[in-house]
């Protein structure tokens, strides 16, 4: 008979559900490899008689997840309640003080409270486990954390909203809608309470500045994150992107840059050939380029209730073993100061749709206000299929080479007061 942790689960939905019958079916696979006895005690929802496809009925149930957190019938709480605030960042104060290790997958509530949270867990000797808030069940926070704590990481990137991912994948392969993608999303239990956090860019904002925290160092600093989301993506965008060799996918990217950590979240074209560009569906993929290690690239998958519950148990099992470090891979007391990079000092290529009037000299024009700001062209293209033959307009596509964002907005909107274009330029980062 091994240690007996008492846990209790306060959120009983895709995530919660499954991690009570991990604990549940899987007790003695459990005590086998921690060897602690993980007994589910006490379970806290709005809804206690909804089909979770387990019978929770034998534990203590309870309204208030303050008052599970606080209860003496747990050693671990395990909040899967969401949100940042409310609740669910009451219940873990409640946790905290009263001496119990906390399992989270909230990355909304520790990219906004983690700092502090970290240094009341940290000056109670108690553990803070947040595997499953960031990229479901791939172990990327102890991948960086522990294993490869001996690098100087100099970028960190990755897609990290399954939904997202999910939505691009079908809008390129079967040509579904943004809408009917998102729909399927959401039936799958993919998407957030509110889908509006995935496509916007939000959860993938706070995923990300998770993960500069533990790569560089520094203290999370979510309102440094530019954001942009996929609401503006086109099937069209996708397929003039296709055809110059190259995908679109949402990318959070964090960078040290001469300026400062550079946080980016957007839309972003990766070359077809690359690893990330195959990385399809609810499929999540974080790369890190390590000083030593070169890069590194774990896939797996990012949301859906049993994967992300695997990062709970994986928690779990690591306060079994007794592991109480720092939070964020340094004391909280020791986080260095997060300095923002300049905005719009982003250096790359992009990619640029435009739906050109089709008469002689549009497309010169276009170039020459492009050489004006010094901008150099890996490709102009115009495309005979689409064109609209009704309107006279002409889609023209352009790939530029390295240069810097604010060149490109003074030259796109150059080309707009030219009267050339009507509507809004679609303009997309590549990463490389
Ligand atoms: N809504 C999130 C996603 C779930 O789509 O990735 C995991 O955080």
């Amino acid at each position: 008979m091994g240690k007996n942790l008492k846990v209790g689960i306060a959120g009983l939905g895709t995530v919660g559900a499954a991690t009570a019958r991990i604990l549940i079916e899987k007790s003695g696979h459990l005590l086998a490899r921690s060897g602690c006895n993980f007994e589910l005690t006490s379970v806290c929802a709005r809804d206690r008689s909804k089909d979770r496809g387990i019978d929770l009925s034998e534990f203590n149930w309870h309204d208030d997840p303050v008052a599970l957190a606080a209860s003496p019938d747990i050693d671990i709480f395990v909040e899967l309640i969401g949100g940042e605030d409310g609740p669910a960042l009451d219940a873990i104060n409640a946790a905290l003080d009263n001496g119990k290790h906390v399992v989270t997958a909230n990355k909304a509530l520790v990219a906004t409270h983690g700092e502090m949270l970290a240094k009341k867990a940290e000056s109670k000797n108690l553990a803070i486990g947040y595997e499953s808030a960031v990229a479901g069940g791939i172990p990327v926070i102890n991948a960086i954390r522990d294993s490869l704590a001996g690098n100087k990481v100099s970028r960190i990137f990755g897609i990290l909203n399954g939904t997202c991912n999910y939505i691009l994948t079908r809008m390129e392969k079967d040509r579904l809608s943004f809408a009917d993608a998102l729909t399927e999303a959401q039936s799958l239990g993919y998407a957030e309470a509110d889908p509006t956090f995935d496509v916007a860019g939000n959860d993938t904002a706070h995923k990300l500045a998770i993960l500069t925290s533990l790569a560089f160092g520094t203290k999370i600093n979510l309102d440094a994150v530019y954001i942009e989301g996929i609401e503006n993506i086109t099937p069209e965008d996708i397929a003039s992107a296709a055809r110059l060799g190259y995908a679109i996918k949402l990318l959070g990217v964090a960078l040290e840059t001469d300026s400062g950590i550079e946080q980016r979240v957007h839309p972003t074209l990766v070359l077809r050939s690359a690893l990330i560009a195959q990385v399809s569906g609810v499929t999540n993929a974080v790369a890190i380029d390590g000083d030593e290690v070169g890069e590194v690239l774990l896939v797996g998958a990012g949301a859906g209730g049993d994967a992300t519950a695997s990062a709970v148990i994986g928690d779990l099992i690591g306060i079994g073993f007794g592991q109480v470090r720092p939070v964020f891979g340094r004391p909280g007391s020791s986080m260095n100061p997060h300095v923002q990079a300049r905005l719009r000092a982003h250096e790359g290529g992009y990619f640029i749709r435009l739906n050109v009037h089709d008469h002689p000299g549009a497309f010169a024009a276009i170039a020459a206000r492009m050489a004006e700001q010094d901008i150099s062209l890996e490709h102009i293209v115009q495309h005979h299929e689409d064109h609209d033959a009704d309107s006279g307009r002409q889609s023209v596509t352009i790939i530029t080479h390295e240069t810097m964002e604010e060149h490109v907005r003074v030259a796109l909107s150059a080309i707009r007061e030219d009267g050339h274009i009507d509507n809004e330029p679609q303009m997309i980062r590549i990463e490389r």
